[in-house]
């Protein structure tokens, strides 16, 4: 149970502390897999107190392989081994942003599978040193275009189908994906909320937390609004602004899980007409909110936690006063703290500008 109390007597300042009290504790489970779910809601006390709305933010970080993806990554495991495509011993291969790889890594060596993992060479490399590390075999290739047979999704496609008992996860149009959402993620903010849920945003990178958690939320909800977001040089955006009709893609960020897809896959397909709306989030947006929400949360995120509390607050500007909006924390920052706090690269991406002033202490690495 949280409790709220207003900070008096050691400081100055106004801030809301939150305080943690007894939590209800869950039984013991069997294996990684029994301990992934059931992750804290939190309500960002200084964050909500300056928009006047209440903006919770799921805090997926808190799964045991540190990510939103270790949801999909075990129902499409199980959806494989349900359909027979899956045997013990047999090969899971997966094209990945990184934080799906982790998930199948980790639950690959739990469960007695093997795990392979292609990932763009543009991405953090302590994403493929952690695969490494839990035992996958990781080939980090070049980016081309999705339609490319070199893409990496393609190329773990092509890997899975050249071996014995070997399973392309493909997380982009697999079902399962969104299912998880469905049936865990959304739930548990339903109840977490006791069903006040008004808005929902997050960004898409295969759009299964987008679409899992709005056609649940939705489906508890009719009148709940849910916005679709990305970082520039995405698409899903601007294929919801043309009315379903095309897409560009223009600029690029570094903000790593979300966009950059190209094309707009089956896990966002099925779930997009129910958008209320679509719009993009600047990396200067991003990390301006990645370094307010240490000093004000004491939440240490990687930047699409931080484009997701951006665009919850933007979404919370649209509803009444007193509303309730709900987003994802994917991951933490710990994967990318050489770039987020380093100084040079933060000068580098043109974005050191973008962080106040008396927040820049926080940039710690030169
Ligand atoms: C850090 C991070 N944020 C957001 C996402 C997007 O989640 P989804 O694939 O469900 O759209 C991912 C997906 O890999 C991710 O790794």
């Amino acid at each position: 149970m949280l409790r709220l109390v207003t900070k008096r007597s050691f400081s100055t300042t106004s801030r809301v502390l939150t305080t943690a009290t007894s939590k209800p504790l869950t039984k013991a489970g069997d294996g990684f897999a029994s301990a992934i779910g059931n992750t804290p809601l939190i309500r960002l006390a200084n964050i909500s107190k300056s928009t006047g709305r209440n903006i919770y933010a799921k805090a997926e970080f808190m799964n045991p392989g540190g990510s939103v993806k270790d949801r999909p990554a075990l129902y499409i495991i199980r959806k494989a081994e349900e359909l027979g495509l899956l045997k013990p011993g047999g090969t899971i291969v997966e094209g990945t942003a990184g934080n799906t790889g982790i998930a199948l890594a980790h639950l690959a060596r739990s469960l007695g599978y093997n795990c392979i993992a292609y990932m763009p060479d543009n991405l953090v490399k302590s994403k493929l040193e952690i695969m490494e590390m839990l035992g996958a075999q990781v080939f980090r290739v070049p980016v081309v275009a999705a339609d490319d047979p070199l893409h990496f999704n393609n190329r773990a496609k092509a890997h899975a189908e050249s071996i014995e008992n070997g399973v392309w996860a493909n997380q982009f149009n697999n079902l399962a994906n969104r299912e998880s959402h469905i049936e865990t993620t959304g739930p548990e903010i339903w109840e977490q909320l006791d069903g006040k849920v008004d808005g929902f945003a997050c960004g898409l990178g295969s759009g299964g937390t987008w679409g899992g958690n709005t056609a649940y939320l939705k489906s508890k909800n009719p009148n709940l609004k849910s916005y679709v977001i990305e970082p520039p040089g995405s698409v899903v955006v601007s294929y919801f602004n043309s009315g379903f009709k095309s897409f560009v893609k223009e600029g690029s960020s570094f903000v790593e899980g979300v966009g950059a897809q190209g094309r707009v896959n089956d896990n966002v397909m099925q779930d997009i007409k129910l958008a209320d709306g679509a719009f993009l989030v600047q990396d200067t947006e991003s990390i301006a909110m990645l370094y307010r929400l240490i000093d004000e949360e004491g939440l240490y995120l990687g930047g699409s936690s931080a484009l997701n509390v951006v665009a919850a607050t933007k979404v919370a500007e649209k509803l009444p006063e007193g509303s309730n909006v709900v987003t994802i924390l994917p991951d933490s920052a710990h994967k990318y703290s050489t770039r987020f706090f380093s100084k040079s690269w933060l000068k580098e991406k043109n974005v050191w500008d973008a962080i106040p002033d008396n927040l820049k202490k926080y940039a710690a690495l030169d």
